[in-house]
């Protein structure tokens, strides 16, 4: 299901075999400590915190992208550190996020019909057929543009700049424009304060805090893609997914008979499934058994987009037959992409209260059935657009025509995103609060 169709086999094969030949983005390593973390996730010693893009684009690669994303997944993961008082695991949404799945093959537009914008990977977004039409050789600029966007991060966050003795690198231009921002800046204080008490009772700087550990993570979507980077290592036994650390199967192509959990089902990697409003529970145990066959923690996450008016009567049952399976699984909760609408001039946003209403009813459903809600998921920019409407600055739809950027989905921006952290806290303390009463 929702591959791209090729006119040309020979450049087909030309592209695949470039790719076949070329490095790698992530070691069986790193795999292998994601999956651990997870596990740990599962029994509530961490929490995940996953974002980034709906769509990564090749014109949209560059450093101040690239670097205000890192900002606010760094930002809104220091909120969740400092206030559950749980380690993060944070996953971004990078480097690989360039395959959509698409409802329909073709768009028609004043009578004209031409294929779907599948994602740079595939094809180019213009209503033009010279752009529409799927060219191989965008995989090998896919690999290529990861690649740079995966060197940045890493360098990153490996020095200085993600250095918790400094994490005001981290702010970003607009913070000042934020109602957060006092808030904001009193964790930053207390995290100083607490740094420097540490160091000087014990009398050595904390060099582990110099550095942070980020995973990446796409749909694994394009087959011929995620193949040519689907190999054996060394050292490592098993079969690994080396173009990412975290691929996941979206809510369109999760069919349990179907190529993608087929593929899925032989990688060493943590596998992600989303769960939208059409999974049925027995199938929903089929890929269960299929993924997790050996009840390996952290093995598999079960990514549920229910939407907020539907989430009530949906995830209840699929609780319980995952549980009656016995199989260890994380549940996390995208709170994005089953809260989709059309404003009345037809332009397609996220409210910010619907985003956060599932995300509430999830922590709560998952607490009532004797579950555990163990992370988040969230489309989100580091830039200043208006594409969800919401949130404390209280952006309206006639406000989305400002500075409506995505292609795709509409993306929770730095603001929204970083309130997003600071709610899921009250939320989590809450709910100690009441069972510690
Ligand atoms: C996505 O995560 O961008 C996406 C397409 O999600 P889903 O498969 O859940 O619709
Ligand atoms: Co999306």
């Amino acid at each position: 299901m929702q591959q791209a169709t090729y006119r040309d086999q020979a450049e087909l094969s030309e592209a695949l075999a470039q790719l076949h030949a070329l490095p790698p983005l992530v070691t069986s390593w790193e795999i292998h400590v994601l999956k651990k973390q997870i596990a740990e996730a599962t029994q509530g010693q961490r929490f995940i915190l996953q974002g980034g893009e709906c769509a990564e684009h090749f014109d949209e690669c560059s450093a101040e992208i690239i670097a205000n994303r890192l900002k606010v997944l760094l930002q809104m993961s220091l909120v969740l550190i400092f206030g559950i008082r749980t380690r993060v695991v944070r996953i971004g949404r990078f480097a690989g996020q360039h395959a959509k799945p698409r409802s329909a093959g073709t768009e028609t537009r004043n009578g004209v019909t031409l294929p779907s914008y599948r994602g740079d990977i595939v094809n180019g977004a213009a209503f033009t057929p010279e752009a529409r039409e799927p060219d191989p050789r965008r995989m090998l600029r896919a690999h290529a543009h990861s690649a740079m966007t995966l060197n940045l991060v890493r360098a990153l966050t490996n020095t200085g700049f993600a250095d918790l003795h400094h994490p005001e690198y981290w702010n970003l231009d607009f913070i000042h424009r934020t109602p957060l921002e006092k808030e904001y800046r009193q964790i930053l204080e207390s995290i100083r304060e607490t740094v420097a008490f540490i160091e000087t009772v014990s009398g050595n700087p904390l060099h582990s805090l110099e550095r942070t550990q980020f995973f990446t993570s796409h749909e694994a979507l394009h087959l011929l893609y995620e193949e040519a980077f689907t190999r054996s290592v060394p050292h490592n036994e098993g079969i690994f997914n080396l173009a990412t650390h975290f691929p996941w199967i979206g809510a369109r192509t999760s069919d349990y008979e179907g190529a993608h959990i087929e593929y899925a089902r032989g990688l060493v990697n943590p596998i992600g499934v989303k769960v939208g409003p059409f999974m049925a529970p027995e199938d929903l145990v089929r890929i269960v058994r299929i993924l997790n066959p050996e009840n390996d923690p952290g093995r598999l996450v079960l990514i549920h987009r229910l939407g907020a008016g539907c989430i009530a009567d949906l995830l209840p049952p699929l609780i319980r037959v995952v549980q009656a399976t016995g199989t260890p699984v994380l549940w996390m909760s995208d709170p994005m992409h089953g809260n989709t609408e059309l404003t009345d001039t037809g332009i397609k946003t996220r409210r910010f209260e619907n985003i956060l209403d599932e995300l509430e009813q999830a922590f709560d459903i998952h607490a009532a059935e004797g579950s555990h809600l163990g992370g988040v998921h969230f489309e989100l920019a580091g830039e200043d657009v208006t594409e969800c409407t919401g949130g404390a600055s209280g952006l309206e739809d006639t406000d989305l025509v400002r500075a409506y950027k995505s292609q795709v989905d509409p993306r929770l921006n730095y603001e929204q995103a970083l309130e997003m952290a600071f709610l899921i806290v009250r939320k989590k303390n809450r709910m100690e609060n009441k069972s510690a009463q």
